[in-house]
């Protein structure tokens, strides 16, 4: 009751910001202390919440790569970023994030360009009624959502790591999860029935997907922790925000809720800010393997903060996607 008066009054939380901040508020006095020459890799730039934060995040001087399956869409997102800073360095790659070959390459392509890495940001994200299947024959939401953000955190992780210790700037990874993550049960969370799409639903898929993106990032901020490497791993709630993704929830009864809920939904700008909060503030430096909505630190399920599950979850993963890139390897 009481988060639910603070969202709707936007009254700021402990960081000195709430519902209503944008990304541009967030980042306002960042850039007097910001280190230049920053680099930041977001996934899902080309619309949404994500060319926000890509537009934001050059505003501030930091260096944009731009992974979009959809070159013509990121170069429109490119060309409105540098209208408004012109000495903006916008980088595109191609991904597709449904396909671990894609990600592969891509990867290969970037560490090819010999940049640092600073900050990851895996905001990419869909929602799909129908079920669908990626090229490696992967139920289509979490293959996009969580599996291709794994392979690109796991390939990237060592650049960022050496990017921390040649900067001596913490490097940072932001998990772009959900609310709705708090809607799956233990007993609605087997792997294998995700990974096969059984009795498929569009909203239990999606939930289970952002479920993953938590427990992802819970547990390589363990891992970065037991490494002693200075780069932390968090995870975040944007808010419920009209783009794309919330244009594919069709129907009576999602149309009515919005219609009804529509005072809740939060701006584009706002969607953005807690992701560019975590990225940039001084206030989150050391912070890793939290969860965040509204810029301040929160509380997440009770499945989402377990260490086994969050272990488990790493293990069928890390799995599954290296006997997928063997069989790849073998099949060439
Ligand atoms: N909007 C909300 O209310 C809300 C609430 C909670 C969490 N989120 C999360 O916020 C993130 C951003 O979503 P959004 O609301 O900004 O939605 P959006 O406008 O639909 O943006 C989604 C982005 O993901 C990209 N994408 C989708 N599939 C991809 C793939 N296979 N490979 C590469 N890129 C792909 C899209 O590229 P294309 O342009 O090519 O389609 C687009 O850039 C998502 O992770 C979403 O789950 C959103």
């Amino acid at each position: 009751m009481k988060a639910t008066l603070r969202y709707l009054a936007g009254i700021a939380g402990p960081s000195g910001f709430g519902s209503n901040s944008t990304a541009e508020q967030v980042t306002q006095n960042c850039s007097s202390f910001l280190p230049s020459g920053l680099t930041a890799l977001i996934t899902g730039g080309t619309s949404g919440i994500g060319a926000e934060t890509a537009r934001v995040l050059a505003k501030r001087g930091v260096r944009i790569v731009i992974g979009a399956r959809d070159l013509k869409k990121a170069m429109k997102v490119r060309d409105n970023i540098q209208k408004e800073s012109p000495n903006a360095e916008v980088i595109l790659l191609e991904i597709d994030l449904s396909s671990f070959c894609s990600v592969q390459r891509f990867c290969s392509d970037f560490l090819a360009l010999d940049l640092p890495l600073n900050i990851l940001i895996n905001n990419a994200g869909v929602f799909s009624q129908d079920l669908e299947f990626s090229a490696e024959k992967i139920e289509m939401t979490f293959a996009t959502n969580y599996l291709g953000h794994f392979l690109l955190t796991e390939m990237l992780l060592d650049k960022m790591i050496e990017t921390s210790k040649k900067t001596d700037i913490q490097g940072r990874i932001i998990n772009v999860s959900s609310v709705i993550h708090s809607w799956v049960k233990r007993h609605g969370f087997c792997f294998k029935d995700i990974l096969n799409g059984k009795n498929y639903n569009g909203t239990r898929a999606y939930a289970q997907s952002k479920l993953a993106n938590i427990l992802h990032a819970k547990e390589i901020a363990r891992q970065l922790k037991a490494r002693k490497a200075r780069v932390t791993m968090n995870a975040v709630h944007p808010g419920i925000v009209k783009t794309g993704i919330i244009k594919s929830h069709k129907g009576l009864i999602t149309d009515s809720l919005f219609f009804i809920a529509s005072k809740l939904l939060k701006s584009t700008s706002q969607g953005a800010a807690t992701t560019c909060y975590v990225a940039l503030s001084p206030k989150t430096e050391g912070v890793s393997g939290k969860y965040f909505t509204d810029c301040n630190e929160s509380k997440c399920s009770r499945l989402a903060n377990e260490e086994s599950e969050a272990q488990k979850l790493w293990n069928n993963t890390h799995a599954l996607i290296h006997k997928r890139l063997h069989q790849a390897t073998n099949n060439m």
